[in-house]
């Protein structure tokens, strides 16, 4: 990115809003939680609703709602007129309205917030020094079924609203081949594996995961009624010698690579080429730096990158489409298909050289 001029006053009020980026991030939090945002928005026909009001409304004190909305009109999340109603921004209205952000919010509260002080810490050792806030476990993986139950669902609601709008659209590219047995690596909560048994009355499915996820993954498909064509396998792909069986038609890794480092995607790629003759497909799914249209997108995947980094492995990111194929190449995979999906996704088609 060029440099941009700026002005020296606005440099320092920049800084300023890092320096103070947790104080507006938690003044967003609580408005939030206490229905401030709602309430002014509803209020909105009737040319917003002053201090007082709200306090009367949510039973907030003066003193707690005051220096809330001071914050808030400073961080341009909401405006006063000049009869002191207060009405949101186009910015406040997104933050407490647009699902994307408030994903985004969530995931960022309830799973990184306490483990990103950690992040200094993380960056020296090469280790996920912020997990130890959410329990011990030598990465997050291990964790994800132990998690407290509203981490989790935040934990969740950000991982799935990053892939379950897509597997629509990959559905009707993954049946152009007919698979008969698709191997779903890191199948999660089997929410692919329903998918596919529901879009193809024909077609088995292999998940294989660590144990936690995989008994959650089993039991999903299982009371959805796939339980006679969804089995599963237990694996660690940190161990020392993780091995897939031949025989699948599709391979299907969506959002799994990224939570490796490069040396480990090689890896996993050679056990996945020992795995696929000539005719089989492997299909990777991610959401690459390079391939954003939007800046915010781009950010959001960069910040990502730190939530591996502080809490997830402590050594894995949200990739460029270009790292991947260079690693797949390396590993004896050829690309056949590129193709964009959704607003963030790309779909890579690979098949052995
Ligand atoms: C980000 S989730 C992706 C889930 C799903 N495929 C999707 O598209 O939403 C990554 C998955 O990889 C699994 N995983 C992470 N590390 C693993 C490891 N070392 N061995 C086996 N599976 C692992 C996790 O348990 C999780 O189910």
């Amino acid at each position: 990115m060029p440099k941009k001029y700026i002005k020296a006053i606005d440099a320092l009020q920049e800084a300023q809003k890092i320096a103070f980026a947790p104080f507006v991030f938690q003044t967003t939090v609580s408005l939030k939680n206490l229905g401030v945002f709602d309430f002014i928005f509803q209020n909105v026909a009737k040319g917003g609703v002053t201090l007082t009001e709200i306090c009367e409304e949510l039973s907030i004190s003066e003193y707690g709602l005051s220096v809330l909305l001071e914050m808030a009109e400073s961080a341009n999340i909401v405006s006063m007129d000049e009869r002191g109603r207060y009405e949101l921004t186009k910015i406040g209205y997104f933050l407490n309205y647009n699902p994307m952000t408030q994903v985004n919010m969530n995931f960022t509260q309830d799973v990184c917030y306490q483990g990103l002080f950690h992040l200094e810490e993380s960056i020296r050792e090469g280790k996920p020094a912020g997990l130890k806030e959410l329990g011990n476990w030598p990465t997050i993986y291990e964790g994800l079924s132990q998690l407290k139950p509203e981490i989790q669902k935040s934990w969740f609601a950000f991982d799935h609203f990053y892939s379950d709008g897509i597997f629509e659209e990959a559905l009707k590219i993954v049946f152009r081949h007919q698979p008969k047995l698709l191997f779903d690596i890191g199948g999660n909560t089997g929410k692919f594996a329903i998918q596919c048994c529901a879009y193809n009355e024909e077609v088995n499915v292999h998940i294989f995961d660590l144990p936690g996820q995989l008994k959650v993954a089993l039991k999903n498909t299982a009371d959805q009624g796939f339980g006679d064509r969804v089995q599963g396998s237990e694996i660690d792909w940190l161990s020392e010698n993780p091995q897939i069986p031949m025989g699948a038609d599709t391979i299907w890794m969506s959002q799994f690579l990224d939570c490796f480092s490069k040396e480990e995607i090689l890896k996993i790629f050679k056990t996945a080429v020992n795995a696929m003759d000539s005719q089989t497909e492997l299909i990777i799914i991610e959401t690459y730096t390079d391939r954003q249209k939007f800046d915010n997108a781009k950010f959001t995947l960069e910040a990502t990158s730190l939530y591996f980094t502080a809490l997830a492995n402590g050594n894995s990111k949200m990739y460029k489409a270009t790292e991947l194929i260079e690693l797949a190449e390396a590993a004896g995979l050829e690309l056949k298909d590129d193709i964009s999906l959704g607003e963030f996704h790309t779909l890579f088609v690979c098949k052995k050289k």
